[in-house]
């Protein structure tokens, strides 16, 4: 499973690409809302700090909008890939976009028939939402586990792109089910790295070094 990060933070994302783990990003018009700085600039930066695809989201509520605001992002740098709703003119937009070679991201996914659908119309990736559905007391890791059935038992080429991850076990359980992909947020990062027998196992081995030197006297 490839890991991709979840925000609009470069800070955030120029220190979880130095792990050298991160093959995407995705951001969104909330995550956007929690920075400063032009947009398409952002775009711009994240696209050089990753290696990977870059999701960037249009905001327009009609297809014609969503076709030319979807163009002018993909203008931006060969990473960003558009993210559009899974509604009605999303769809109709990814396949307009789809036809004309730009890759699309199909967010706000939550359903196996809402994914058939996106994969349908020539998504690339298509986002199925786990923390969203466990706010409201359902389960988000059960309906991501219903799309990587259905895909992994159909051939569509659209990648199962799992977000809206707010804890390790979303990321620990969604590769062990066969998602292609996870969308991380930086705490998240951080939460997978950390073991309190690692952290203490370090002090130790650098305290048994540093004893071993000061008895050579060096
Ligand atoms: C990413 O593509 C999504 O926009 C994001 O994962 C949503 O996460 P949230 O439900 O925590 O806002």
């Amino acid at each position: 499973m490839k890991l991709f990060i979840d925000t609009a933070n470069l800070d955030d994302i120029e220190e979880i690409a130095s792990w050298g783990v991160l093959s995407g990003a995705t951001t969104n018009p909330t995550l956007l809302g929690q920075v400063e700085g032009d947009e398409d600039e952002i775009y711009r930066r994240i696209c050089e700090i990753v290696d990977g695809p870059v999701s960037a989201e249009v905001v327009a509520g009609d297809v014609a909008t969503m076709i030319a605001e979807g163009t002018r992002l993909a203008a931006i740098h060969p990473h960003i890939v558009v993210k559009l709703p899974t509604s009605r003119e999303g769809l109709s937009a990814t396949s307009a976009l789809a036809r004309d070679g730009i890759r699309v991201n199909m967010t706000l996914c939550f359903t196996a028939n809402q994914a058939i659908l996106a994969a349908s119309a020539g998504a690339a990736f298509v986002s199925p939402f786990i923390g969203r559905f466990d706010d409201i007391n359902e389960d988000g890791l059960g309906r991501l586990a219903e799309i990587v059935e259905a895909f992994a038992a159909s051939n569509f080429e659209t990648e199962v792109l799992a977000a809206s991850v707010r804890t390790p076990v979303h990321v620990m359980e969604a590769a062990r089910m066969g998602a292609d992909i996870a969308t991380i947020p930086p705490k998240v990062f951080h939460q997978m790295l950390h073991h309190p027998l690692t952290t203490a196992g370090i002090d130790t081995f650098n305290e048994d070094h540093a004893a071993r030197l000061a008895r050579r006297g060096a």
